[in-house]
């Protein structure tokens, strides 16, 4: 079957398509024939090694799938079964993956599958920031960073949806636009204009409850500067570069702010966890709280230039890849 393996961490040109043979489920696996991947920011990461993996290396942590076939001991899923899934075992960029059974869940008809493998590490995403890291309530100032982005299309318009105001930065003015219909109800183009004081002249100085910045060390200061005593600074991600120290006094001390740096692998401890909160995304979804518009669709033969158009800021929305 083909996937997408690399031998080296680099740029985008060490992602190949290889045939490899894909062996026996083990007794709680089961073989996934994969119907479309989602494409993620941390699978840029892997590939560049700033999230260090094992190589020679499959890539990709998002898909959605029907069971081939499982192993002896399987018993929450059978053969025939559509699953969506996002964690590792790392290859999710492949024609078919082997899984563990409490990895997967199940996914509710009325959501296609190019959606579920946008909404399964995404949604869940979105989920544990808006729910549990810190939990939305009506009324709340909310600034997202890459508003226009495959999370942010989710997050914002989710946010909105609780009732909150939702400030998102984008870096283009193309990008305004699709951030107004991703539900935020402010838009900065911060590549014109420093977020800082655009975002206080809209909610004051000191406005934000929470800031949502997956952008990393380019914005990181500024976003403090925005928050509110005692508001929550949640890092959750590194698209400019990885934010690895903090002035406790200047950062945190001076306004007695909240800080958190989670991933999704935090939210999804237990198998309860996991199944709670894709149960909740799903629902979001078929309740409308929130939409998928896919920006991109790729082959597998395409992944290098998926990962250029993602580091290189082109995407605006969540893009798959169609093995
Ligand atoms: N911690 C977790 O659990 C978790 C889970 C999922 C995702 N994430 C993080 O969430 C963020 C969004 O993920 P995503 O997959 O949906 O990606 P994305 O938002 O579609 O793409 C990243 C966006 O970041 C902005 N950006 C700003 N400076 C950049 C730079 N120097 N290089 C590249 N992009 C830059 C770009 O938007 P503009 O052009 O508008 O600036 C770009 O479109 C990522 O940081 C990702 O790692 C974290």
């Amino acid at each position: 079957m083909k996937s997408v393996q690399i031998e080296k961490f680099g740029d985008p040109e060490v992602l190949r398509v290889k045939n490899i043979e894909i062996k026996k489920p083990e007794s709680n696996e089961v073989l996934i024939k994969n119907l479309s991947i989602g494409l993620n920011f941390i699978d840029v990461y892997h590939r560049t090694g700033l999230y260090p993996i094992p190589l020679p290396s499959g890539i990709g942590l998002e898909a959605c799938g029907v069971i081939e076939e499982i192993g002896s001991s399987v018993k929450l899923f059978k053969v025939g079964d559509r699953v969506s899934h996002a964690s590792m075992p790392i290859g999710a960029y492949s024609e078919k993956q082997i899984m563990p059974e409490d990895k997967l869940v199940s996914v509710p008809d009325g959501i296609s599958d190019e959606v579920v493998s946008c909404i399964t590490l995404k949604g869940i995403t979105a989920e544990y920031l808006l729910h549990r890291a810190y939990q939305v309530k009506k009324g709340d100032k909310i600034l997202y960073h890459a508003a226009a982005g495959g999370l942010g299309q989710i997050l914002c318009s989710w946010a909105n949806a609780l009732g909150a105001e939702v400030i998102g930065t984008v870096g283009s003015k193309a990008k305004e636009e699709i951030a107004k219909k991703n539900g935020c109800h402010h838009v900065v183009n911060y590549s014109e204009k420093n977020f800082v004081d655009e975002v206080e002249k809209i909610v004051g100085k000191n406005g934000i409850d929470v800031v949502y910045d997956g952008v990393g060390i380019k914005t990181f200061k500024g976003s403090i500067k925005t928050l509110k005593i005692r508001g929550m600074m949640i890092a959750f991600g590194n698209a400019s570069g990885y934010v690895d120290k903090i002035d406790v006094k200047k950062d945190i001390n001076e306004k007695g702010l909240f800080f958190t740096r989670p991933s999704i692998a935090h939210y999804t401890l237990t198998r309860e966890e996991l199944v709670e909160s894709a149960k909740r995304v799903f629902e979001a979804i078929l309740s409308q709280k929130f939409k998928i518009e896919i920006s991109k669709r790729y082959s597998l033969n395409e992944v290098a230039q998926a990962h250029k158009d993602l580091e290189q800021r082109l995407l605006t929305g969540p893009a798959v890849i169609i093995p």
